[in-house]
């Protein structure tokens, strides 16, 4: 049997996305690989791809130890939530007792001191991974192309958003999936890696044009002023510390360039070997997700 890794998020974007990636691996017996699951449901959506789920729910700390045993590897991504800090101790802790050896965290992309909160603690968990002993890889990307097509796909006359006519860097699950895999099938190439996931960078404006272009139907770019966003994201029931953290760093953006927000890297091109998916990719792989314009 070949080392076992742990997917936490197994379910959701990027998560699910290095699901795929590595399931490639597993008849070969080179890995054996579990996503996590915290519901039925979570298990069923797994077993119907023909993942092997494991029962793991951050809420319930003691579904973790259970779900570590044999693990070498684990993959971690939590959700838009200030829960994210204690549910990576949570995860971290149980890994240590376990002797889990490499973490490949999903954290974000900002300066080293950046004052903006869901950021600092990404990076306050990067700290902790590393004065825990264990080898680490730290991916960070940059604003993911799946968020704004999700909303996209629902509404494809209009992108909204709140940050002017600014440009930002991208990074498609597929490439960040791309390059947790390399790192957890070959931890020795990888430990103690940095990683900086933003591959392409455009304005919404831009990226109005080019989805106008590639689905051959006028999209049209609606900015709002960032002071709107953080009602709408309580609306949208996104839990508060961490909506008044990310409208807090929107809103900075809006009013003036960000260090970081627009850069663009090498890695995922350097660390999988090929070139990495663009907008106009990753768009052109999803028309199909699009309703039907009469
Ligand atoms: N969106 C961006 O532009 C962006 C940019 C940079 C960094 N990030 C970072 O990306 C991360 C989010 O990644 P994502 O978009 O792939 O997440 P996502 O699609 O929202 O998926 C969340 C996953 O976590 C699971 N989950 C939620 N609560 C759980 C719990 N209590 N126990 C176990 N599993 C639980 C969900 O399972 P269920 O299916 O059961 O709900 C799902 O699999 C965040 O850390 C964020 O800071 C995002």
């Amino acid at each position: 049997m070949g080392r076992r890794i742990l997917v936490t998020g197994a379910t959701g974007t990027v998560g699910g996305a290095l699901m795929r990636e590595l399931s490639q691996d597993a008849p070969e017996g080179r890995i054996e690989l579990l996503g996590a699951a915290r519901s039925d449901r979570a298990a069923l959506k797994l077993l119907e791809r023909d993942q092997s789920p494991v029962e793991f729910d951050f809420d319930r700390p003691e579904t973790l130890l259970p779900a570590l045993e044999g693990v070498d590897a684990v993959f971690l991504s939590t959700g838009y939530s200030v829960d994210m800090i204690v549910h990576s101790k949570r995860l971290l802790d149980a890994a240590k007792t376990a002797g889990v050896r490499h973490i490949v965290h999903l954290g974000a992309l900002a300066p080293d001191d950046t004052t903006h909160a869901h950021f600092a603690w990404h990076q306050v968990i990067e700290r902790t991974i590393e004065a825990m002993g264990f080898d680490w890889t730290h991916l960070r990307p940059n604003f993911f192309m799946d968020t704004v097509w999700n909303g996209f796909m629902h509404r494809p006359d209009r992108l909204v958003h709140f940050i002017g006519d600014r440009k930002v860097s991208w990074i498609s699950s597929d490439d960040m999936a791309a390059v947790a895999a390399q790192a957890l099938r070959s931890p020795s190439d990888h430990s103690g890696q940095t990683y900086c996931l933003a591959t392409e960078a455009l304005s919404f404006p831009d990226l109005a044009n080019l989805l106008s272009e590639v689905t051959g139907a006028p999209a049209q770019y609606r900015p709002r002023p960032a002071a709107d966003l953080l009602p709408l994201l309580l609306k949208q029931g996104m839990e508060p510390a961490y909506a008044a953290g990310l409208a807090e760093g929107v809103a900075a953006l809006e009013a003036a360039p960000q260090p970081l927000a627009d850069a663009v890297f090498d890695d995922v091109a350097r660390i999988t070997g090929r070139a990495p998916v663009t907008w106009r990719d990753f768009a052109a792989r999803r028309l199909g997700s699009l309703p039907a314009r009469s």
